[in-house]
């Protein structure tokens, strides 16, 4: 009865009616588009402070370089409550981008371009990873930006999970996939660089609007903010920014003999191989770097750096001079002379902070950092709270090594610190 008689309403409504309703739906949608905004601008909803495995301690304070602080964080992590807290597994993954959209507001990803220079300066990464899904969310999350693209290179010997997990949260952005081709890495060998170049292959057809490329591993956490990224690139005015230093005589042994893969591990065959097919001489640096479209271009189509990749296949370690050499390399666009004049540190470039054990020391006399507040590995410090402070004001885009396992205070007060340095501008 009622049915009928809304039909009839309806239906019998003169056309005037129907033109109030659309004027009405007009009203309706503009006020809500109003508070579209203002509602993204609170920005509340993506404050990581909430985060933090401990009120005990206060990030804030451990920013300062607060001593008391961070020591009250590492008795913190020597608890069983903190030893216990919840973790999540690569199933935990697969279940929770079962529904993107929830997962994409749980976990405070950023859906939205926090202003138009980044939207005008989109930036790619190959991330290659093989375990540790939680600490590749935090990554992701750190330096996710709809604007920019994302490529991660799952280990072929990682764990079936982890690589459904992967996917999992890649099948979430539009601007995030895993490489097609997929190398079993093995350490100091040809496949690390090649697992970098099948993201630069797949990145470089996917878009042609990205401006530069940064090369990630899973033990990476930004210092500086996609903004802060930006304006820097934008300086770079297209050169290349990656160490890049003269070859010590120690390390001519990786180049100058043949190497071979024996039972996942690389041997010395002791055979000595041809000398580079480069009129310049091999220079030192490291496996990352931040590149330009262009750089990228050159290393996929040229046919002189074909060759040297070809000939740098069965080296140790070719990572640590493929990218410095090219970089010296005077026809590739953005690189730098190979005077030696030229040369650019680990510390002068922006690509990574990373604190060598041998190195570290009291600056006031002379060292590059203070000691790690961490622990080392293989003399890489992986970095403590208390490191955040003092690499806080250096130049780099990225510091290497942060485990949760190691310290989770480190990565949770950075994370925090660069969310809100990205927030506070909008809140005003
Ligand atoms: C953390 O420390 C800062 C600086 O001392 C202080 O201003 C802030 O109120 C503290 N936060 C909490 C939640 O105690
Ligand atoms: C996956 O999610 C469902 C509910 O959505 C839950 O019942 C189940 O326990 C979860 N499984 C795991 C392994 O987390």
């Amino acid at each position: 009865m009622l049915k009928n008689l809304l039909r009839r309403r309806l239906f019998s409504c003169p056309t005037k009616y129907y033109f109030v309703l659309l004027v009405l739906s007009l009203i309706t949608l503009s006020v809500l588009k109003i508070h579209q905004k203002p509602e993204f601008l609170g920005v509340s909803h993506l404050d990581l402070t909430e985060e933090n495995p401990s009120n005990n301690v206060n990030c804030t304070k451990i920013l300062q370089g607060d001593v008391s602080e961070i020591q009250k964080a590492k008795l913190e992590m020597l608890t069983v409550g903190f030893k216990r807290r919840p973790r999540w597994t690569p199933q935990d993954y697969i279940n929770m981008t079962r529904d993107c959209g929830s997962f994409i507001k749980t976990r405070k990803y950023i859906t939205e371009p926090l202003s138009k220079e980044e939207v005008a300066f989109p930036i790619a990464y190959s991330i290659v990873v093989h375990h540790k899904i939680e600490m590749l969310d935090r990554l992701l999350r750190a330096i996710y930006m709809p604007q920019n693209f994302y490529c991660i290179h799952v280990d072929k010997k990682s764990e079936e999970a982890f690589l459904a997990a992967v996917m999992g949260i890649a099948s979430c952005f539009s601007n995030v996939f895993v490489a097609s081709r997929l190398e079993t890495v093995v350490y100091a060998s040809w496949s690390r660089v090649q697992a970098d170049l099948n993201c630069m292959k797949e990145l470089y057809a996917m878009h042609a609007g990205w401006k530069y490329l940064i090369n990630l591993c899973g033990m990476d956490f930004p210092i500086k903010t996609n903004l802060e990224m930006v304006r820097k690139l934008q300086s770079f005015r297209g050169e290349n920014n990656l160490e890049t230093e003269k070859m010590p005589a120690h390390k001519e042994e990786r180049w100058r003999k043949h190497y071979v893969i024996m039972n996942g591990r690389i041997i010395n065959t002791g055979t000595v191989k041809t000398p580079p097919p480069l009129s310049t001489p091999l220079f030192s640096g490291s496996a990352y770097f931040v590149v330009s479209r262009e750089y990228v271009r050159f290393v996929l189509e040229d046919e002189h750096i074909q060759k040297f990749m070809e000939w740098a296949q069965d080296t140790y370690s070719p990572d640590e001079y493929l990218w410095a050499t090219i970089q010296r390399i005077p026809e590739v666009p953005g690189s730098l002379s190979s005077s030696n004049k030229y040369d650019l540190s680990d510390m002068n470039a922006v690509a990574r902070f990373v604190k060598w054990q041998y190195f570290e020391g009291d600056v006031s006399r002379g060292a590059p950092y203070p000691p790690c507040d961490g622990v080392h590995v293989r003399a890489v410090c992986i970095f403590g709270a208390g490191d955040l402070n003092w690499m806080l004001r250096k130049h780099h885009f990225f510091a290497n090594k942060f485990d949760m396992d190691v310290d989770l205070f480190a990565i949770q007060c950075l994370d925090e610190h660069l969310r809100h340095k990205a927030l506070e501008r909008l809140e005003h």
